[in-house]
């Protein structure tokens, strides 16, 4: 009743581990498998290893709702293709998510990650306080980009989309007519906190994305539109943290869903949303999660009234 096919990668449950959350240790993304999820996405994984952005990098602003520019720290792919033979090797559904400073980067990172054993590859042009956010808010880069990988890649490539834009459609729309298998939305917002008494910004790179339950709104409206003009999946990322929230995105459109600042909470979520949807399906007389996919299309929104 969970399980789900997103182009080829099939989960048996809809929730996915998004990615740069809870590090990219084996051990760790054990113990979210046996939780429930259905897939790991990889924190995003670059030519070479990165240190990131000093503290503070991560605050909470409001309860739920975080606030932060980690800056793509990571081992890089050298470092990091024994981690992924170690989760391939317990058949872990895997998304490795990848960037690099040129088309040709991202490309090898994205080989390597392939040939290690990732089940599918994810692109980070999108995340709001690294240079790679230039890709996401262009058109032409993104097709570009996607051309590329999907013409070297034989496993799916899903584009992580980028909310910093006037039209998301119209990057996702590049993303597909480049080939892409899905894209994935939402990363963070771009957002900033200041401190009243030292009167600087809080996050020692100044900006960063927000994530976590005052995004899920904004999410749940980009899928909703990007539902309309797509004919790849949408897998749902932004805010979930509660059964509720999740049904929402596949009301929405989502084929599958992402969920990330909610597990500082702990691991119980995992279990609450896989029941949540479950029940909801049984009780509504659903056999699976596609019945209700786009279901709030059908209702027929007000136009603009007249004067
Ligand atoms: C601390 C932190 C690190 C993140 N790192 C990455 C990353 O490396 N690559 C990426 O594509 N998204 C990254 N994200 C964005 C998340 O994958 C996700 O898109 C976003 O947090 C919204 O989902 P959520 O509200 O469920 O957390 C990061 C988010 C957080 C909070």
């Amino acid at each position: 009743m969970l399980e789900v096919n997103i182009s080829g990668l099939n989960l048996k449950s809809p929730i996915i581990l998004a990615s740069g959350i809870l590090g990219v240790s084996f051990s760790i993304m054990k113990k979210l498998m046996d939780a429930g999820l259905g897939a790991i996405t990889t924190k995003s994984i670059g030519p070479r290893p990165r240190k990131g952005y000093k503290n503070p990098s991560i605050i909470e602003i409001f309860p739920g709702t975080f606030l932060n520019s980690v800056g793509l720290g990571n081992p890089g792919i050298e470092n990091f293709t024994s981690e992924i033979k170690e989760i391939k090797t317990n058949n872990i559904p895997l998304i490795v998510s990848v960037f690099g400073d040129t088309n040709e980067s991202y490309l090898d990172v994205a080989l390597k990650a392939q040939e290690a054993g990732a089940d599918a590859i994810e692109i980070n042009i999108s995340c709001p306080h690294a240079e790679v956010s230039s890709i996401g808010i262009n058109k032409n880069l993104t097709f570009d980009l996607t051309k590329l990988l999907k013409e070297k890649l034989s496993i799916p490539l899903f584009v992580k989309l980028n909310p910093n834009v006037t039209d998301i459609c119209e990057i996702a729309l590049a993303a597909q007519e480049g080939g892409a298998d899905g894209v994935v939305a939402i990363n963070t917002i771009a957002a900033m906190k200041i401190d009243v008494n030292t009167m600087r910004p809080i996050l020692s790179h100044g900006s960063g994305g927000l994530s976590g339950k005052a995004i899920h709104p904004i999410a749940v409206k980009k899928v909703y539109d990007l539902y309309k003009i797509l004919k790849i999946p949408i897998i749902g990322c932004g805010g979930i943290s509660n059964w509720e929230q999740a049904i929402e995105f596949f009301l929405a459109g989502a084929t599958s869903l992402q969920i990330g600042t909610i597990l500082y909470q702990g691991l119980d979520i995992i279990k609450m949303l896989n029941t949540g949807i479950r029940d909801y399906l049984t009780i509504n007389n659903f056999k699976n999660i596609s019945d209700i996919k786009g279901l709030s299309h059908e209702f027929e929104t007000q136009k603009v009234p007249d004067f």
